[in-house]
C-alpha cells in the first residue's frame, strides 16, 4: 500500500480515494461560505410589522405592473411591513370598497393611487376620522379640504405635456394634422397630458386636432381607435397617445396598414417603460416623455418620517426627462428600472 509521510501523519491513497476528496471539498466550501455569510437578519414578529393597506387602479398597462411590483418590493416583510394589497380594476367604487375595508382592519397606513381626481371626499373623511393617515400616489385628488389625505407622491403630468408639445414645436415641421388617443377621462395623468397639448394647439394656429378620443391608457384600446382613423379616412401625420400601450396598439394597427411608424407618421407616448424606450431606438416611436413608476421606495421613505414623528412635505414631484433618438442609448436603456 502506497503511503506519503506529511509531517507526523500518513495518507492511505487506496481508502482516501477521489470520491472522498471531492465529498471534503464540498464540505470545506460550505463552512467558508456558512463562516462569510455571518449572522442571520431575523424575519420581524408578525405584530412588529407595519400594516400598509394600497389601493391598487388596476393593470391596464406596463407601467401600472411596474408600479405594483415597486410597491411590493419596497413594503416587504423583510423590511418590517405587511401589505395589504387591492387591485381596483380600473373602478373607482372598488377603491373606496377597498379603503372602508383597510379602515375596518385598523391599518396603519393607507396609500391610495386614485383612478380619478374627483369623488375622494367621502371616503377620505372616514379614514380622517378613523385616524389613519393617508398617502396619495401616482395621480392627483381634487379634495375640498386638502388636509383629508397626508401627503402626495407623483409625476408633474402638465409638465410632461408641456414637454411634448415643446418637442414637436422644436422638431417637427407644421402643417400638423394630430390624433391624439387620451387617457381615462378625469385622471390627472390624462388631464395634464391633455392640457400640455390644447395648450400647444393654441399657440400654433398651423397645428390641428383631427380626431381625439379616449383610449384609457390600454393597448387594445389604443389599436381600436387606430383601425377606426385609419378606416375613416382622415388626414394625419402625428400620433399624441397618452401612454405607451396605447402607442403599442397604434403602431400594431399602422403596421397592419402598411403605414411606417416613426417615418409616415410621427408618435409621441409618455411612460418611458422598456419595450418602448426599445422602439424609440429603432425609430417606431419619436419621442417618449418619462413617467417613473418607481414609488414604492418613496411611498416607504414617507412612511419612515411618519414613524419618527416627522412631516413629510405635502407634494413630491418626481424629476422627469424625455427621450428621443438624440439622447437615448442602449446603456440607458439597461440602466433603467421598468
Ligand atoms: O398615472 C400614470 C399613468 O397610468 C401612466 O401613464 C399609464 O401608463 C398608467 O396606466
Amino acid at each position: 500500500m502506497k503511503q506519503e509521510k506529511c509531517g507526523k501523519f500518513y495518507f492511505c491513497y487506496k481508502h482516501f480515494n477521489r470520491k472522498k476528496t471531492i465529498l471534503l471539498s464540498y464540505f470545506l466550501i460550505l463552512i467558508f461560505l456558512v463562516s462569510c455569510s455571518g449572522p442571520q437578519k431575523a424575519a420581524p414578529a408578525e405584530k412588529d410589522l407595519i400594516v400598509v393597506g394600497f389601493s391598487q387602479v388596476g393593470s391596464e398597462s406596463d407601467w401600472r405592473n411596474a408600479n405594483t411590483v415597486s410597491m411590493q418590493e419596497a413594503f416587504s416583510v423583510e423590511n418590517g411591513y405587511r401589505l395589504i394589497f387591492d387591485d381596483a380594476q380600473q373602478k373607482q367604487e372598488k377603491q373606496i370598497t377597498a379603503i372602508r375595508n383597510f379602515i375596518n382592519q385598523g391599518v396603519d397606513y393607507i396609500v391610495l393611487a386614485p383612478i380619478t381626481m374627483e369623488g375622494w371626499d367621502t371616503v377620505l373623511t372616514e379614514a380622517k376620522a378613523a385616524g389613519i393617515p393617508v398617502i396619495i400616489v401616482d395621480r392627483m385628488v381634487d379634495t375640498d379640504d386638502p388636509d383629508l389625505f397626508t401627503c402626495w407622491v407623483g409625476s408633474d403630468t402638465r409638465r410632461e405635456g408641456d414637454l411634448a408639445v415643446k418637442w414637436m414645436e422644436e422638431n417637427l415641421t407644421a402643417p400638423l394634422n394630430i390624433v391624439h388617443l387620451q387617457g381615462n377621462i378625469g385622471s390627472s395623468a390624462q388631464a395634464g397630458r391633455t392640457e400640455g397639448l390644447e395648450a400647444g394647439l393654441q399657440n400654433n394656429p398651423e397645428w390641428k386636432l383631427v380626431f381625439q378620443a379616449p383610449g384609457d391608457f390600454v393597448q387594445a384600446k389604443g389599436q381600436e381607435l387606430m383601425e377606426e382613423v385609419l378606416a375613416s379616412g382622415i388626414d394625419f401625420n402625428v400620433i399624441y397617445a397618452e401612454n405607451d400601450n396605447m402607442a403599442y396598439g397604434v403602431i400594431a394597427a399602422l403596421k397592419a396598414h402598411d403605414v411606417v411608424p416613426g417615418k409616415d407618421v410621427t408618435i409621441i407616448s409618455f411612460d418611458a417603460a422598456h419595450d418602448a424606450l426599445k422602439l424609440v431606438l429603432s425609430g417606431e416611436l419619436n419621442l417618449d416623455v418619462e413617467c417613473n413608476p418607481l414609488h414604492g421606495p418613496r411611498v416607504r421613505s414617507i412612511i419612515e418620517q411618519l414613524e419618527r414623528g416627522e412631516t413629510p412635505e405635502k407634494f413630491t414631484y418626481v424629476d422627469e426627462v424625455y427621450f428621443d433618438s438624440s439622447n437615448l442609448t442602449e446603456d440607458i436603456i439597461a440602466s433603467r428600472g421598468y
